[in-house]
């Protein structure tokens, strides 16, 4: 990749109150809800990082403070783990972010929407290409999904939507794209709208929470009126856009958990445990437990190891 087509900043909209997950997120935030030992947003940094993204912007709301501290040094916290000699804690407290790393925190002065959220960073991001990332939506895969899409921006120079199908009965949680190739992976948009009925979608294709932006978003965002729910949409600002510039959908490989369910975040969470270094072993056999094959064949290792005694 040149550098000309290096995308070096991340937008984070974390203003928003999680109130599916209430009561659990009632004075922290949900990005910190952790799977298995990392919080979203670690998993949302982690992933932009990759991509290249140096500069993190994370749009703020009230009670979100905790994701300031955990992005933040704690000498304290450091200095007690140095003194009981427990070095990898010690470096894995000090791996969150990496020293090239930096963060701006901007607050949303009232909750008027995704699009809003967006355009509250453009101080931060000024005139260049950028990612915009919900860490609701968690993607597991080999090449982390901005990455992919970053490669897709290089190839294109133009707006990239991260997508994925949905059954149709869900096209009124997501942005819904028509594109002008619908089985490839890289495909120009012709029409995005927010949230359409199933009956009136004009496809399954849903944009799920990863972007690369141009600058040019700004000047929409600036300029439409309140859509879907009274709010300030990306998606809307998306559509304005694509009146003066190509906008692409890009089909991503990997899987997606809607953390913001939660039954989304219990299927991230156990698939995430079963993928763990440490415990996926042990996790493992534990599920294999709760199952009634499982159940059958602990009862039968207990029965042995008693007839050994
Ligand atoms: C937002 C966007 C929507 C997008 C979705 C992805 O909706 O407005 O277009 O498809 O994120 O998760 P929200 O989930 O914030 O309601």
């Amino acid at each position: 990749m040149s550098l000309k087509s290096v995308i070096r900043t991340a937008v984070f909209p974390v203003a928003g109150r999680g109130t599916r997950f209430l009561p659990a997120t009632k004075a922290s935030p949900k990005e910190m809800l952790p799977v298995v030992d990392k919080p979203l947003i670690q998993y949302a940094v982690e992933e932009a990082l990759a991509a290249g993204a140096t500069r993190l912007v994370f749009i703020t709301g009230a009670s979100k403070r905790a994701i300031e501290d955990h992005f933040d040094s704690d000498q304290e916290l450091e200095h007690m783990l140095e003194r009981q000699g427990k070095s990898d804690l010690l470096n894995q407290i000090r791996s969150v972010l990496p020293s090239y790393a930096a963060c701006i925190f901007i607050r949303q002065p009232a909750p008027l929407g995704l699009g809003h959220a967006v355009l509250c960073a453009q101080p931060a991001v000024g005139s260049e290409p950028f990612f915009v990332h919900l860490a609701d939506d968690l993607i597991r895969s080999d090449v982390p999904c901005l990455k992919q899409m970053a490669e897709v921006y290089a190839a294109k120079r133009a707006s990239v939507l991260g997508v994925e199908v949905v059954p149709r009965r869900e096209t009124d949680k997501y942005g819904i794209v028509e594109v002008e190739a619908e089985r490839s992976a890289t495909s120009r948009v012709r029409s995005i709208v927010e949230k359409p009925k199933p009956a009136v979608a004009p496809s399954t294709l849903a944009v799920v929470g990863r972007y690369v932006l141009t600058p040019s978003i700004f000047e929409h965002l600036e300029k439409i009126d309140r859509g879907a729910g009274g709010e300030i949409q990306l998606t809307d600002g998306i559509a304005s856009l694509m009146q003066e510039e190509a906008v692409y959908a890009y089909r991503f490989t990997g899987k997606r958990y809607d953390c913001g369910s939660k039954l989304g975040y219990l299927q991230a969470t156990v698939e995430y445990a079963l993928g763990h270094p440490q415990l996926g072993k042990d996790f493992r056999a534990y599920l294999q437990t709760l199952t009634r094959g499982g159940r059958r064949t602990a009862r039968k290792s207990a029965k042995k190891r008693r007839s050994r005694r």
